[in-house]
C-alpha cells in the first residue's frame, strides 16, 4: 500500500503538477496552458445579489507586449467568472494573451446575447492598431472593426454598442501642433493631443460622426498642464483624456475628460458643447463634487432631465483631491436657470480607498449597482438603497481590469468539451481511471456523463456520471477504461454537448510498481453493463457507500487518495499539504525528472505596471512612452 500510494502520488505530481508554480493562478488538466486569475470573493448578503456573471478583462501592462519567445501562461485578456469567482470562459489563447478593455454583453445585436471588446493595437502598430471585436455567444469573432487610419488606433477606453445595434462610439486621440496663445504665449508652439469620439457603422466600419476637443475645448481648462508646463513633441500634451462616451435618445452626445475634471453634453447637431458638469467652468449648481471621473453613461435623459452615472474620485498618481473613490448618480435639470445637478445615489469604494487609475459603474437591471475599482480586478455590488452586497478582487496583486461588468449571459461554444483521462494500479484487482472534463465558455452544464468503450469501433458504455463542480470536474470510475468520451448535461437533462473520443493515459507501468505483465483496457460492458440506463454515481464519492461491492477496498483506497490529493492541490487552503507532501515525494520525483529531464521552464514577466509611470497622462492606446 505505501509503494502504491508514493507512486501514485508521484505520478499524479507528474501530471497535475507539472505546470504547478503560483498559487494565485488557477491551473488546469485539461487547458494546462490557462492560468487564470483567481478571485477572493466576499459576500456580505448574497440574497439581493443580482443574478450574472462577471466580464473582465485582466491586463499586466497598460501597453502591448512584444511578442516572446518564452513560454507564456494564457492569462491577459476577455475572461467570464461566475458570481463565486469561478472561471466559465477564457479567451485568452483565443487572443493571444493580447490586452483586451472593456469587455461585456450586448444584447442589441439579435436574439442572442453577444460580446464586444476593444482588442489593442499590437506592440508593433505596423501589424495592427487595434479593433472592435463583436464575438457570438459560441466566442467566434463576428466583427473586428478597424477605426478610420486618420483618427488613430482604436482607443481602449470605449467601445459603446448602441441600443440600436448599428452603431458604436469609440473614444478617439488626435494631434496638432498648436500656439500657446490661450496660455499668454502667442511665440511658443507645443504639440497638443487631443480627445474627441467617433461613432461608427457596425457594418461597414465608416465612420458616421466624429468629434474632436481641438477648437472646442479652450486649453485653460486643462486641469494638468500650465504656462509653465514644459512643450512636447508628438503626440504632446494630453490635455482633456477623453475616457467615455454615450448618447442618449435625442442624439447627443456626453463625454468624459478625467484631465478637465468635466462631463460635457455634445449637440449632435452642430458639434457645439452644450453643458459642462463640474471643472472649473461647470454650468450647473451643483450639491456634490467631483473629479478624475471615469465612465460617463446616461442612466436617462429626456432632453431637459438626466440622470447620468459614473465613477467618482477616480484620482490619478499626480493628484487625488479626494481620499475616497465612488460611484455616484446624478440628476441634471437643464430646464431652470441656473441648470442644477444633485447627487442622488452614491456608493463609497468598500474599502474607502482612492481607485488609483480608471474603473466603471454599471446599473443592472434590478437597481443593484455593480462598480470595477479596476486595480487589482477589485469589484463591488451594491444594493439600490446602498447596502454592500459583495466584494472580490484578483488573488494576485500583478493584474488589473480597466473595467469590469455583470450580465446574464448562455454561452453556447461550438468546440467540443475538452477532456483528459488517465489510468493507475498497481495490479488488475484495483486499476481506476480518472477523467477531467471541462468546456471553455459553456455556461448551462450541470452534469457530466462519462462513457468508455472497449475499442474505438463499439458502442459506447455509460460508466457514470457526475454534478459539474468547477471549471474542471474530476470523476474517478474503476477499471482500466480506454476510448472514452464525456457529454455535457444542462439541468433539465439536455445533452449540450459531447467530447471528442480520448485515449487513457497510462503510466511508465514498471515505475509505478505494476505487479504483473502491462495491464491492457477492459471491455467497459464487463463491468458496466448494468449501469446502462441506470442512475450513475461518482464512485469516488457515492459508490463506496452505496454499493460496497462494486468497488474493492484498495480501488476505494486509491480513489479517495486521487481524489483527495486533486483537491489539496485545486484548493488554495491545500497549499500546506501540497508542501508536505512534495516534501515527501521529491527525492523520488527528482530521480524520475533526472532521467526524463526537466521539461517545466521557469516563467518570469517583467516588472508589473506598479513599477511603471506610464500612465502618468496617457492611457489612451496610442503611446506608450
Ligand atoms: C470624493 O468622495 C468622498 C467620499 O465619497 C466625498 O465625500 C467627496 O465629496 C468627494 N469629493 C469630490 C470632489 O467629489
Ligand atoms: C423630462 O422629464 C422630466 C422629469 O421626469 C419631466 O418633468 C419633463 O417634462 C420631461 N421633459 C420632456 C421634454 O419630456
Ligand atoms: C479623508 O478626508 C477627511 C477630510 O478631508 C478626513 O477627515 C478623513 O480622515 C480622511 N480619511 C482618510 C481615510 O484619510
Ligand atoms: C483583496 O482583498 C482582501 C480583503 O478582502 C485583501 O486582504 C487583499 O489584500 C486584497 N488583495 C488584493 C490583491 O487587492
Ligand atoms: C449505453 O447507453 C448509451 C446512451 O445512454 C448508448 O449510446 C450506448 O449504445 C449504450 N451501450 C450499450 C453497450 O448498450
Ligand atoms: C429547462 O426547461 C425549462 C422549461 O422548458 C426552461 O425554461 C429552462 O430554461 C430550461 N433550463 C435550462 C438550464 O435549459
Amino acid at each position: 500500500m505505501l509503494l502504491s500510494s508514493v507512486s501514485l502520488l508521484l505520478w499524479l505530481c507528474q501530471t497535475a503538477l507539472a505546470q504547478y508554480s503560483s498559487d494565485d493562478l488557477m491551473s488546469f488538466v485539461t487547458l494546462p496552458d490557462v492560468r487564470a486569475v483567481k478571485f477572493n470573493v466576499h459576500y456580505e448578503n448574497r440574497e439581493l445579489v443580482s443574478p450574472g456573471y462577471w466580464f473582465v478583462a485582466p491586463y499586466l501592462h497598460i501597453g502591448p507586449d512584444p511578442p516572446s519567445t518564452l513560454y507564456e501562461q494564457y492569462q491577459i485578456g476577455p475572461h467570464i467568472y461566475d458570481s463565486e469567482g469561478r472561471l466559465v470562459w477564457t479567451g485568452s489563447q483565443q487572443f493571444e494573451n493580447r490586452n483586451v478593455f472593456d469587455f461585456k454583453v450586448v444584447n442589441s445585436l439579435g436574439p442572442d446575447p453577444h460580446l464586444s471588446m476593444v482588442l489593442q493595437n499590437s506592440w508593433d502598430r505596423n501589424i495592427d492598431t487595434g479593433y472592435g471585436m463583436i464575438l457570438t455567444n459560441d466566442y467566434h469573432v463576428q466583427r473586428k472593426l478597424p477605426l478610420r487610419k486618420d483618427l488613430g488606433s482604436f482607443d481602449i477606453h470605449e467601445f459603446n454598442i448602441l441600443d440600436d445595434g448599428k452603431t458604436a462610439l469609440v473614444t478617439v486621440y488626435l494631434s496638432h501642433e498648436i500656439s500657446l496663445e490661450e496660455f499668454g504665449l502667442p511665440k511658443e508652439k507645443t504639440w497638443l493631443e487631443s480627445g474627441g469620439y467617433a461613432e461608427i457603422d457596425l457594418n461597414t466600419a465608416e465612420v458616421v460622426q466624429w468629434w474632436d476637443s481641438y477648437g472646442h475645448i479652450p486649453l485653460p481648462e486643462t486641469v494638468h498642464y500650465s504656462p509653465y508646463s514644459p512643450v512636447e513633441g508628438h503626440p504632446g500634451w494630453d490635455y482633456v483624456h477623453v475616457n467615455s462616451v454615450d448618447k442618449n435618445e435625442i442624439g447627443d452626445y456626453l463625454i468624459s475628460c478625467r484631465f478637465t475634471n468635466t462631463i460635457y453634453l455634445i449637440s449632435c447637431m452642430d458639434g457645439n458643447i452644450m453643458w459642462r458638469l463640474g471643472g472649473i467652468y461647470s454650468d450647473f449648481v451643483q450639491d456634490f463634487t467631483f473629479s478624475k471621473q471615469h465612465d460617463a453613461k446616461f442612466v436617462e435623459s429626456n432632453g431637459t432631465h438626466h440622470i447620468i452615472s459614473f465613477l467618482n474620485n477616480a484620482s490619478d498618481e499626480e493628484f487625488n483631491e479626494e481620499n475616497m473613490s465612488s460611484s455616484l448618480f446624478v440628476e441634471l435639470d437643464t430646464s431652470v436657470k441656473p441648470m442644477t445637478a444633485k447627487a442622488i445615489r452614491r456608493y463609497n469604494r468598500p474599502d474607502h480607498q482612492l481607485s488609483r487609475l480608471r474603473g466603471n459603474t454599471q446599473l443592472l437591471p434590478n437597481d443593484n449597482v455593480f462598480t470595477c475599482w479596476s486595480k487589482e480586478g477589485y469589484i463591488s455590488e451594491h444594493a439600490g438603497d446602498g447596502e454592500l452586497l459583495m466584494t472580490a478582487n484578483f488573488t494576485s496583486p500583478r493584474y488589473s481590469s480597466y473595467r469590469g461588468y455583470k450580465f446574464e449571459f448562455t454561452g453556447r461554444p461550438t468546440a467540443p468539451p475538452d477532456m483528459v483521462a488517465s489510468v493507475y494500479g498497481t495490479d488488475e484487482t484495483n486499476m481506476v481511471t480518472t477523467f477531467w472534463v471541462s468546456w471553455n465558455g459553456a455556461t448551462d452544464v450541470a452534469w457530466w456523463n462519462f462513457y468508455a468503450r472497449a475499442n474505438e469501433f463499439h458502442d459506447p458504455v455509460f460508466i457514470g456520471k457526475t454534478p459539474r463542480s468547477d471549471f474542471e470536474t474530476m470523476y474517478i470510475a474503476r477499471g482500466y477504461l480506454d476510448w472514452v468520451s464525456a457529454e455535457a448535461v444542462d439541468a433539465n437533462g439536455t445533452i449540450l454537448g459531447k467530447s471528442e473520443m480520448h485515449r487513457s493515459k497510462s503510466p511508465d507501468w514498471k515505475s509505478v510498481g505494476y505487479r504483473g505483465k502491462s495491464p491492457i483496457p477492459v471491455d467497459p460492458s464487463t463491468i458496466y453493463q448494468e449501469n446502462n440506463g441506470t442512475e450513475g454515481d461518482n464512485a469516488a464519492d457515492k459508490s463506496a457507500q452505496k454499493s460496497p461491492d462494486a468497488i474493492d477496498t484498495q480501488t476505494q483506497k486509491t480513489t479517495q487518495v486521487l481524489k483527495h490529493t486533486y483537491d489539496a492541490i485545486r484548493s488554495i487552503s491545500g497549499i500546506f499539504s501540497f508542501v508536505l507532501l512534495l516534501c515527501l515525494f521529491f527525492g523520488v520525483m527528482a530521480c524520475y525528472m533526472v532521467i526524463r529531464g526537466w521539461r517545466v521552464r521557469l516563467y518570469q514577466r517583467p516588472r508589473t505596471e506598479d513599477g511603471y509611470s506610464d500612465e502618468r497622462a496617457h492611457l489612451a492606446s496610442p503611446h506608450e512612452d
